[in-house]
């Protein structure tokens, strides 16, 4: 039984899903609990990236941590007891991710998680308790770099458990990067000519988002970049809201911002692809901008991705103005940094996965 709920989690069930289908490998169901709903948040990535349609959605929808993880719990329980699965399959850091998981776990049914054992070593980070608990739930750890093993092994998980498989958000870039909608098509779709260069900026930690102080902050620094290098800027709904509830409004009209709704999977692999740097407080596009050369400068104090800064394109800068300004005019100096791809960052990372749940499958039967 496979979970999702969130952005994130459609890209990277895709290539599972394909992976486990592949010669009837693995057979699945399909769990969404309806944390992300919206068209843009939710539908346009089930059809740019081919998923079925769930076999059972627990509508969830919106609500704060607790409520929205407690009621993802109530609607799962019966779930497991109506398919009793051999197996429960979670991806990422949100709270669909540790809710599932915890109600699995009660229930004696086996975890398997994927994107395990990353650490910002920061708690006041909604995802990083996400992270930590799931992977004490688990009984398969996938990991994307190996230091994530290692912080893994420092929480007493066994090392049997853990698996080096690679990145399957690498493996749905690889598999849509042909597809990609070109950057001049989106743009143009929103009223915008298409600039000669352009950066690409994302933003949706609280954070960063939830003190009308700090965003404005963000957005002066995005329209002072703009000015330089037009700033294409697609808006999660909790900005949106953040920017509409502090009257923020007014900045987004700025000619340096090139403001979007949330942009579907093929057209953010096209704009990113079109990229010339990325600004972002996003677990997928640190990632993303790694694999594809594209420098990126990291709107976070910390990374739970380590490896996006030592061998990829990443810089962490924080969300001061001033970091970031200095981190931009080197940026416009070097062209920034070009870093090389991880390991195992190879488009195969799904396929492992299947091969490694067929096997533990078999064994459990
Ligand atoms: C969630 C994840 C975060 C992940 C992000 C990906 C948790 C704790 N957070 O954050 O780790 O990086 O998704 O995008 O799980 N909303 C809509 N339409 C939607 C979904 C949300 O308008 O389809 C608005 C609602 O006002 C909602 C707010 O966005 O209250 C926040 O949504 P939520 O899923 O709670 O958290 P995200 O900030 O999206
Ligand atoms: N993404 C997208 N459209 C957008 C913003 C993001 O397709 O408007 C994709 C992008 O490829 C990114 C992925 O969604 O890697 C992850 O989403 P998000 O940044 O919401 O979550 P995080 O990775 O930070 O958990």
């Amino acid at each position: 039984m496979c979970v999702v709920g969130a952005r994130p989690n459609f890209i990277k069930i895709a290539p599972i899903l394909a992976a486990l289908d592949k010669a009837g490998r693995v057979g699945s169901l399909l769990v969404h609990t309806g944390q992300h709903y919206d068209r843009q948040m939710n539908d346009n990535f089930f059809a740019d990236l081919g998923i079925r349609q769930p076999e059972i959605n627990l509508e969830v929808g919106s609500g704060s941590h607790a409520v929205q993880t407690a009621e993802i719990m109530k609607r799962f329980d019966g779930v497991i007891d109506q398919h009793r699965p051999a197996g429960v399959l979670v991806v990422g850091d949100v709270n669909s991710t540790l809710a599932a998981a915890l109600v699995a776990s009660k229930k004696s049914v086996a975890v398997f998680h994927v994107e395990a054992g990353l650490r910002s070593f920061d708690r006041s980070m909604p995802e990083e308790v996400n992270r930590i608990l799931t992977d004490q739930l688990s009984d398969l750890l996938f990991v994307t770099e190996r230091d994530a093993t290692e912080n893994l092994l420092r929480e007493g998980i066994a090392s049997s458990k853990i698996h080096f498989v690679g990145n399957v958000m690498i493996d749905a870039l690889r598999q849509n990067i042909m597809r990609a909608i070109p950057a001049a098509r989106t743009l143009s779709a929103a009223g915008f000519a298409a600039p000669d260069a352009f950066a690409l900026a994302t933003l949706h930690r609280p954070s960063n988002v939830d003190q009308v102080e700090t965003l404005a902050r963000l957005l002066d620094t995005f329209e002072e970049i703009g000015r330089d290098l037009p700033v294409v800027f697609p808006i999660h709904p909790r900005t949106r809201r953040q920017i509409e509830a502090g009257g923020l409004g007014a900045k987004l009209r700025s000619a340096s911002i090139l403001a979007l709704e949330p942009v579907g999977y093929l057209e953010m692999v096209g704009l990113l692809a079109g990229a010339k740097l990325v600004l972002t407080d996003s677990g997928g596009l640190q990632e993303e901008s790694t694999a594809l050369g594209i420098p990126c400068l990291t709107l976070r104090s910390q990374t739970e991705r380590p490896i996006t800064v030592e061998q990829g394109t990443s810089t962490i800068v924080g969300n001061d103005p001033a970091q970031i300004r200095a981190a931009y005019a080197d940026f416009r100096k070097d062209g920034g940094k070009r870093g090389r791809i991880p390991e195992l960052w190879d488009g195969n990372a799904a396929g492992r996965i299947a091969v490694i749940l067929a096997d533990w499958l078999k064994a459990a039967a």
